[in-house]
């Protein structure tokens, strides 16, 4: 999705936003540009990957101020016009934008009959006309923007750069926007992790929060007017650089890291003594738990699937009736909020627009939101003020891999937690406990020896589509591998609990088409087997991802996958892993962008 960069400094400003662009191509976009004052504003725009910018920037551009952007099309198609940064009319400012202007239709209408010449379709092009108006009349850089926005509605992160004045104005609302301080001098960035190797020291800059950024200071204030509350935040990096660490790709690194990401989400939160789970910042006592009359789970996409799995955890550990919800319905839906109830929005993202606005609603209503969320400091983790950290750590890779199953493990570490207080004995947390911990060693002695993937690739690489099945919590595992083969080796994909197949998807199935069924060994087994049969009787061919020794279910199997064995509650951790596996070797097949798919951003901040 949008990127936003700027520098205020002595430096030289160019590499530094060419550099920051390139630390967020990894959010998905298809077009960037920068500007750079330079006496005059020299803006570089074009369509294409950073590469192709570089390609067409001069050799060296003079000048320490500049804002940089990356562009997801939402207003007018990709070209270099409607790339950002946009220009004034007389070309003495500049503008980048992420978000939507919702009335920029009568914005641009009013603008044209005003004589303005519009040079894009997008509509963040209006925003930088109406300021340009403002410091006509002799309004201030600040004053001029505060102005414009005032007269807007939709959602802005955006930074507007003044050929007359050393300084950036940059202004939040719905997107979100971080201002960095160094030594002499300042950055802005739509995500912290195009900052963290400049500074840890940050203003996370709140809705309605407008800044003038200089190479010496920070000055926030409110859209309304008068000051604002936020203050200096030091960003622990507890990342480091996300390198690629010798993988060809990004995702192929995150699989890899899943064991590692994993022992980090559970150590010390497994509570052995207790047969429980710890989980700090969950504002959750046991009174709490013990009274709650049901649970919430929103998220979008992969963390939408993790909510699945964690809704049929928490049902069958504390007996409680738990819903997994979409994000972007839920708020549209105008929802019925018990206040009492325990709700939770999954996001790696911690931006998910549809999540943001969910937990808006909830919050609205009277009702707490606890975040479980992969980056910290997002704007998700900061609205809900009470939640989990996933600690998957960078995951740059469009394809979701260890923030899914980092999030599955923290709702199941909340499951086990509510599920001892209000129904199981120690004895019983305790074994489960004792499984938890041997998963992370379970998943490297899979990683290490994955079975026949690519068979599994030669059978889905050319198909007119994919079925996935799975019952229980094999079921969401099923939705999961679908949407990773369908988002980065563009195949479709369908998912379905297994009992459903005969009800409709049956009818897709002929000679050769691939089905890739879940199969731990759990109370679904026979079931789903016999989903199996139905397939293979129409013809089709069955890859089997099942537990280590089922040999009778792999008599059933044209490709069978073996993951190590483990109890029933804990195999989405292990059985997922190799339909990621499968997406990521089809989609390297088939010559496609593994990291970057098309279309996709990694963090969709708008609605
Ligand atoms: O950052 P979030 O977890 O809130 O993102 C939600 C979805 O956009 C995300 O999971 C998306 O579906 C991924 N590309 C899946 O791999």
């Amino acid at each position: 999705m949008c990127g936003i960069f700027g520098f205020i400094g002595k430096r030289s400003a160019a590499p530094l936003l060419v550099d920051g662009l390139r630390r967020l191509e990894y959010r998905g976009y298809d077009s960037s540009g920068i500007v750079v004052k330079n006496g005059n504003l020299q803006v570089h725009k074009k369509i294409g990957k950073v590469s192709e910018l570089s390609k067409i920037l001069p050799n060296h551009i003079e000048g320490n101020v500049g804002i940089a952007h990356t562009r997801w099309a939402t207003h007018g198609g990709v070209t270099d016009e409607n790339a950002h940064p946009h220009l004034s009319q007389n070309g003495d400012i500049a503008l980048v934008h992420n978000g939507i202007i919702d009335n920029a239709r009568g914005l641009r209408k009013r603008l044209t009959e005003r004589g303005f010449h519009l040079e894009s379709e997008t509509d963040s092009e209006a925003l930088v006309h109406m300021i340009s108006i403002g410091i006509d009349s002799g309004q201030s850089p600040l004053e001029s923007v505060r102005q414009t926005l005032n007269r807007v509605t939709g959602t802005w992160g955006l930074c507007v750069l003044f050929k007359e004045h050393d300084l950036i104005v940059c202004a939040r609302n719905g997107s979100p926007l971080i201002i960095g301080k160094g030594e002499g001098e300042s950055f802005v960035s739509s995500d912290p992790h195009a900052l963290t190797q400049h500074t840890q020291s940050f203003y996370l800059l709140e809705d309605g929060d407008m800044a003038v950024v200089t190479r010496d200071g920070i000055d926030i204030s409110r859209l309304e007017g008068g000051a604002s509350s936020t203050g200096l935040t030091i960003l622990e990096d507890e990342w480091g650089e996300a390198d690629m660490a010798g993988f060809p790709h990004y995702m192929l690194k995150e699989i890899h890291e899943q064991p590692e990401a994993l022992r980090r989400c559970i150590t010390g939160r497994l509570d052995m003594a207790n047969g429980s789970a710890k989980l700090g910042g969950l504002r959750l006592d046991p009174l709490r738990l013990r009274t709650v009359p049901h649970v919430r789970l929103i998220g979008c996409g992969t963390a939408l699937n993790a909510t699945k799995i964690g809704q049929l955890a928490i049902e069958s550990l504390a007996r409680i009736p738990a819903v997994a919800h979409v994000a972007s319905e839920f708020r549209y839906n105008d929802p019925v909020i018990n206040p009492n109830a325990i709700h939770f929005a999954v996001s790696q993202s911690g931006e998910t627009a549809d999540t943001l606005s969910a937990v808006k609603e909830i919050q609205l209503k009277g009702g707490d939101v606890h975040g479980i969320v992969n980056v910290v400091g997002s704007t998700i983790a900061r609205t809900c003020g009470q939640g989990v950290y996933i600690h998957s750590g960078p995951e740059q890779a469009v394809a979701s891999t260890k923030a899914f199953t980092n999030m599955v493990a923290s709702l199941l570490l909340f499951a086990i937690r509510i599920g001892r207080t209000r129904n199981f004995s120690r004895e019983k947390g305790q074994s489960i406990i004792k499984d938890f911990q041997r998963i992370p060693d379970l998943m490297e002695k899979y990683l290490q020896n994955p079975g026949p993937i690519d068979e599994a690739v030669e059978l889905v690489k050319d198909a007119k589509s994919v079925l996935f099945l799975g019952r229980g919590l094999s079921a969401p595992v099923a939705s999961e591998g679908a949407l990773k083969l369908m988002e980065i080796a563009y195949i479709p994909c369908l998912a379905y609990p297994a009992g459903e197949m005969k009800h409709g998807p049956i009818a897709l199935l002929e000679e050769g088409s691939p089905v890739v069924v879940i199969l731990p060994n759990d109370k679904h087994r026979e079931k789903t087997i016999a989903s199996m049969h139905e397939c293979r009787a129409r013809g089709a061919k069955i890859i089997l991802i099942h537990e280590e020794g089922d040999v009778e279910a792999t008599e059933e199997a044209d490709i069978s996958i073996p993951v190590p064995s483990c109890s029933y509650l804990l195999t989405p951790l292990l059985t997922v892993v190799p339909t990621q596996l499968i997406a990521y070797r089809t989609a390297l097949a088939l010559g496609c962008d593994v990291d970057r798919p098309r279309n996709l951003a990694k963090s969709v901040t708008v609605e």
